[in-house]
């Protein structure tokens, strides 16, 4: 990360409404006085224990304006009127949270924390006795969960409900009307058919729920079967395909909600809208969800554009099927695997009656898996 030295020049730019940083390449970072004084960071702004914000913005005056900035090594020092007040703030610290850009990232840009990838992915497995052991392990799968929302794992424990475990690496159980955790094996009268021993095509999970599940992970108990393998493909990349062969095929899916539901067993009736596509305002894409088996009636997409919203959805569906976008594996008693639900699929291949295949399944969350990443990155460097 770039640090900021001491020869940085300071201006009050807009009048006194902003700051402008230049350094010694002549880049210019440009700071508002609002943003400035909401990220104050004197003790009468932030509290120093747990950093959170004592003011309200009502309690900063309408008329702000800096009346003097400079720098002193790696401080920069701000007056702010009418209140007289004087802030210092840490150079590199403005410098790690600049907004002053001016890239078009344009529909469907992706955070540089994700890489999408297709088959050619090289997926190692971590052994589970090291990422519980070694914090530096955990911080790499974590990590590749991040940047490519899948990892693997090995060598775990052959134990009903070990899969908790797993989850208590980084974070907690989502609970679901499926309980604490699924089990997923062949049953005579399925009441889902992921229960079955049909293949199922890649989907997300649970699109029907509100807010999904963020993270899924199954954990293998018995594999004597044949078939059975699962497979994995990013649904970043998939929407990556479809924007760049007809970008009106990504904008329907991203601007219209699609509808799911599920309401397979009693008193059960979940209902969620959601596009198949998302993007933040701001137009990054955060976000998949594709599950034809779970797909509601589109009500929300105007008739003029629902020919256009089929020929895209057929090509997610495509895409989905695509070996070229597949990473495939079986999995053994004591593998497990990840995928974060918001962003890559996962499917299996059917199976034969023979022999057994006993799979355990839960939910959890990303926040609480990224806050860890977060934690032990602060604590490894
Ligand atoms: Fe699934």
């Amino acid at each position: 990360m770039a640090t900021i030295d001491n020869t940085v020049t300071v201006d009050i730019a807009n009048g006194g409404k902003a700051v402008a940083i230049k350094n010694r390449e002549n880049q210019t970072t440009r700071f508002h006085s609002f943003w400035l004084r909401d990220n104050s960071p004197d003790a009468d702004t932030r509290d120093a224990s747990n950093g959170q914000r004592l003011i309200t913005l009502g309690s900063l005056p309408d008329n702000l304006t800096v009346s003097a900035a400079y720098a002193d090594g790696t401080t920069l020092h701000v007056q702010f009127q009418p209140e007289d007040k004087h802030v210092e703030f840490d150079l590199n610290w403005l410098l790690q949270h600049p907004y002053d850009k001016t890239d078009e990232t344009g529909r469907g840009w992706l955070s540089s924390t994700a890489t999408t990838w297709d088959s050619s992915l090289d997926v190692t497995s971590a052994q589970y006795n090291q990422l519980c052991e070694d914090p530096q392990t955990l911080r790499d799968w974590l990590s590749d969960i991040e940047q490519y929302g899948f990892a693997k794992l090995s060598n775990a424990p052959v134990e009903d409900g070990a899969l908790f475990n797993v989850i208590d690496l980084f974070g907690y159980i989502r609970e679901t009307n499926y309980g604490r955790h699924f089990e997923v094996r062949t049953e005579v009268n399925p009441s889902n058919l992921a229960y079955t021993g049909l293949g199922l095509q890649a989907h997300t999970d649970n699109p029907y729920r509100d807010p999904v599940p963020t993270l899924q992970l199954l954990y293998c108990l018995e594999s004597s079967a044949a078939g059975g393998e699962n497979m994995v493909v990013d649904g970043f990349r998939a929407a990556q395909i479809i924007r760049e062969e007809n970008a009106a095929w990504f904008d329907v899916l991203s601007q219209y909600c699609a509808r799911f539901e599920y309401a397979g067993s009693n008193d059960v009736a979940l209902h969620a809208k959601r596009p198949m596509i998302e993007l933040a305002p701001d137009g990054e894409l955060i976000g998949v969800r594709f599950n034809n088996r779970s797909a509601a009636p589109f009500t929300d997409v105007p008739f003029e554009k629902m020919e256009l919203y089929y020929e895209a959805y057929r090509r997610f569906s495509q895409l989905a099927d695509d070996p070229a976008l597949q990473v495939s594996f079986k999995l053994k008693p004591g593998d497990a695997f990840i995928v974060d639900n918001t962003r890559v699929l996962h499917a299996r291949k059917a199976y034969s009656g023979t022999g057994t295949r006993w799979l355990q399944g839960c939910y959890a969350d990303k926040d609480s898996l990224l806050s860890k990443l977060r934690t032990l990155n602060n604590k490894l460097g």
